[in-house]
């Protein structure tokens, strides 16, 4: 169905308001059959989540140490946390309480911010493009944060007071860290910082916040489908002890527990991209609490729009070829929202392959 695109977006209830309900039953749009399945969804709650130190890849004693960590991680998991990062907690303590704020504002209030047909920015969900769709047992604010020329203040809730500026501050804090944390990746390969971090000094933040309601059948139900992240790298923040992301390592699903204070940061396939599959974009995914919501502050970072996502030229000799395709930026997010899902199979990465 090649009219189906991703861009779409057909408009479905707030989960938020259903889950506000007493509900019986969800409804079966929601209802999957697999999450629990030992099979295909095999969890190993045992493995924990590798935990990287800013402060010591800043000092020189300990940065060759740490930078291995970092490297490996990055070609293990894929993923990782990140302590010590230098974004002020009374910064991500007022972005946290803004956005608990905008989600607890009666849905009249939100719509005012809703997402128009073929944008996913805004008040809404995500991806929705056909009727028969399962839907993931979420909502969302998504905004365009950076760079300024792409703001649409219009998404940008001007309630509660001080939420712009919050959003404001904490968008230029996140890309501070992830231009840092690029470099860093970069350096354990081997190469230049910049190598990594030069297309993203001027690249795009897309943040996300996201509301995960409790949900009374929370084993035929996810919060979001298993999906690997489209960006750079993603860094995301949550509220508090209220488990839900899963990492996909070895086949198996991985409960992350983040430390209070830490991000969690996850490569994605611009990242494998330019670094020509040593390191991996971390498929995750999100199941939810019968008796707990869940809120998470999902920055999405990408490099900017003249950009072509390539593997790093440095990375690439006879014995080493380039795995994946070059593509225009464009070119590459067409690929992407021309799927008719965000999740499953052929991966999108996959698609990217030289061979593919
Ligand atoms: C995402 C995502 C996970 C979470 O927004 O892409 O994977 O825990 N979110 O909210
Ligand atoms: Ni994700």
């Amino acid at each position: 169905m090649a009219l189906l695109s991703l861009q779409r977006n057909l408009p479905v209830p707030s989960v938020q308001e259903l889950a506000s309900e007493p509900l019986d039953a969800v409804p079966s749009r929601y209802l999957r059959d697999d999450v629990d399945d030992p099979v295909s969804n095999p969890c190993n709650p045992f493995l924990q989540i590798p935990t990287v130190d800013m402060s010591k890849l800043l000092d020189a004693e300990s940065q060759a140490e740490e930078l291995h960590k970092l490297y490996s991680v990055c070609r293990d998991w894929g993923a990782f946390q990140v302590v010590n990062h230098g974004v002020a907690d009374e910064l991500v303590k007022s972005m946290k309480e803004k956005s608990r704020d905008f989600f607890y504002f009666p849905l009249q209030e939100k719509k005012r911010y809703a997402q128009k047909e073929g944008s996913v920015e805004g008040y809404g969900q995500t991806f929705v493009n056909s009727e028969e769709q399962k839907l993931d047992w979420s909502d969302m604010l998504f905004i365009n944060a950076l760079p300024y020329e792409d703001r649409k203040y219009n998404f940008w809730p001007d309630r509660p007071q001080g939420f712009r500026e919050a959003l404001d501050r904490y968008s230029g804090e996140v890309k501070r860290l992830a231009l840092s944390l690029l470099g860093f990746m970069a350096k354990g390969l081997g190469l230049e910082a910049h190598e990594f971090s030069k297309d993203f000094e001027d690249g795009l933040y897309h943040v996300r916040m996201n509301y995960y309601p409790h949900c009374p059948q929370p084993q035929q139900v996810v919060g979001m489908a298993a999906h690997a992240d489209i960006t750079g790298i993603t860094v995301l923040l949550e509220f508090d002890e209220t488990q839900g992301l899963q990492i996909r390592k070895d086949g198996y699903w991985v409960p992350v527990k983040t430390l209070s204070g830490a991000f969690l940061v996850i490569v994605g396939n611009i990242g494998t991209v330019m670094s020509n599959g040593i390191y991996q974009s971390a498929q995750h995914r999100v199941v939810v609490n019968s008796l707990k919501e869940r809120l998470t502050i999902v920055t999405f970072c990408y490099p900017h729009k003249e950009a072509i996502i390539e593997p790093v030229h440095n990375l690439i000799n006879p014995e080493n070829p380039a795995l994946f395709k070059t593509l225009g930026h464009a070119e590459y997010f067409d690929l992407f929202f021309s799927r008719n899902s965000y999740s499953g199979e052929p991966w999108f990465i996959d698609t990217l392959k030289i061979d593919a």
